[in-house]
């Protein structure tokens, strides 16, 4: 198909009359469909698809600009911080597992399974869990999924009625609001204290009848905190008091597939320690680098009130969303690996360069425990305007605004040790400029 700028030349209609007419279709002289490009007229995707993407147009334009810049620069000479793609290969022991795995080609292993899964992957999961949580996960209470995102996309689908609220601690990942919409939830953000932890407090004045449920994500993107047992345990308080009071439970939802990716000795609580009325959701993407391959899974508290309807609803909610399983293969990988990750001392290499080097900048940050993201505060209160001036120096990072945290700009550092040694100038430059 052609598609021809409203502003190109105006076409001829051709000898059958059938020309080109504003808004619109036609064909060229060829006998090739042309669809006139007039936006205001043409209705293509629908009202709430094209609001979203003018949304996000901005994600897109820089995307577009750091391309730009790399093609004009040189790829080595632009530094990007913009995506949490990791940059390290995953294990050597990946890919002896995965050819192990194809060449044991069981009957029927490429074809439909349960939905939920193969039984022996979901058992290997549930003794995994069961080793940082009560031990009563069980086969039954997990669901694999096509990674985190398509296990929290089940889990909303499968609780909310539309117009239900989901709290959500802030900053926070940016796609959780288009997860929430997908199901007609919506999104209550609640700011999170200084050093990023929970504002229980806030989060208790939040709780209406509408909310369904607390979404959290720790160790956290972008900020890089981890939610410690203590205020875990006070946020299950909170939702414990509120749940009584309403006569159902508040969920809460726990977003973890960054757990294996901490420093210093720091921990992720199991969830299901905490709070009975519980999901964690996860994947490979980020531990084990294997974002493409689009494996994870969702977990049911195994002590969940009605925890035989919730799991039935993910299981339905993993097909009907039109995932159907989680890919095959993977999950005959998946199990082998399950205590197995990246080398989490490069990561964490990775953070002490940047943050030794922001430091000695001026910049003020707080110290991430986990994830590989640091989210500093700009030193203007509009950081996109301080994000535009970290490109001028080819450093490319993402406006505090896109994750609900304005005045704060997210760095990426799962990027090679030289990009962030390289980028060290260009970020203390920019720092001088503005720092009063
Ligand atoms: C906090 C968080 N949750 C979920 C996801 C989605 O992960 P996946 O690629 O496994 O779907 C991401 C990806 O960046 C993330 O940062």
């Amino acid at each position: 198909m052609v598609e021809i700028s409203a502003a190109a030349a105006p076409l001829t209609p051709d000898r059958n009359g059938r020309g080109v007419f504003p808004g619109g279709i036609g064909t060229d002289g060829s006998g090739a469909r042309i669809q006139p490009y007039h936006k205001e007229l043409v209705m293509t995707v629908s009202r709430k698809i094209r609001e979203s993407i003018e949304r996000s147009s901005w994600i897109r334009k820089m995307f577009e600009e750091g391309n730009e810049r790399k093609a004009r620069y040189g790829a080595e000479n632009v530094f990007d911080f913009s995506l949490g793609n990791p940059n390290l290969e995953p294990p050597p022991a990946f890919r002896q597992v995965l050819i192990k795995v194809a060449q044991d080609a069981l009957p029927g292993c490429h074809g439909y399974m349960p939905n939920a899964g193969f039984p022996e992957t979901r058992q290997a999961v549930a003794d995994y869990l069961n080793t940082f949580n009560p031990p009563r996960v069980t086969a039954d209470d997990i669901v694999m999924t096509s990674g985190a995102g398509g296990a929290l996309n089940v889990v909303l689908k499968a609780i909310l009625n539309p117009g239900e609220e989901v709290i959500i601690p802030s900053p926070y990942f940016v796609e959780y609001n288009n997860y929430l919409e997908n199901h007609q939830g919506v999104p209550r953000p609640v700011p999170t204290k200084a050093d990023f932890s929970l504002d229980c407090d806030a989060i208790s004045d939040t709780i209406t009848e509408k909310t369904r449920a607390v979404l959290i994500d720790s160790p956290n993107n972008p900020t890089g905190k981890v939610y410690g047992e203590t205020e875990l345990k006070e946020l299950a308080g909170v939702l414990t008091h509120h749940s009584r009071r309403l006569g159902e439970p508040i969920y809460l939802v726990s977003d973890e597939p960054y757990r294996k990716i901490v420093y210093d000795g720091v921990t992720v609580p199991g969830i299901f320690n905490v709070y009975p009325e519980s999901f964690m959701v996860t994947s490979f993407s980020k531990d084990l680098s294997l974002a493409g391959e689009r494996i994870g899974y969702a977990a049911v508290n195994p002590d969940m009130s009605d925890r035989e309807e919730v799991r039935g609803g993910l299981v339905l909610c993993n097909r009907i969303l039109g995932y159907v399983n989680a890919p095959a293969i993977m999950q005959r990988v998946i199990p082998h690996l399950l205590r197995e990750s990246v080398d989490i001392s490069l990561y964490r290499h990775k953070r002490d360069l940047l943050c030794e080097g922001l430091a000695a900048s001026g910049y003020d940050f707080v110290k991430p425990q986990g994830a590989f993201y640091v989210f500093p505060r700009t030193p203007l209160p509009d950081d996109a305007e301080f994000v535009a001036a970290l490109r001028e120096e080819n450093i490319l990072t993402v406006p505090g605004s896109g994750f609900a945290g304005p005045g704060h700009m997210r760095i990426a550092y799962c990027v090679p040790d030289e990009t962030i040694e390289k980028s060290l100038p260009g970020f203390e430059r920019v720092m001088k400029r503005y720092r009063k």
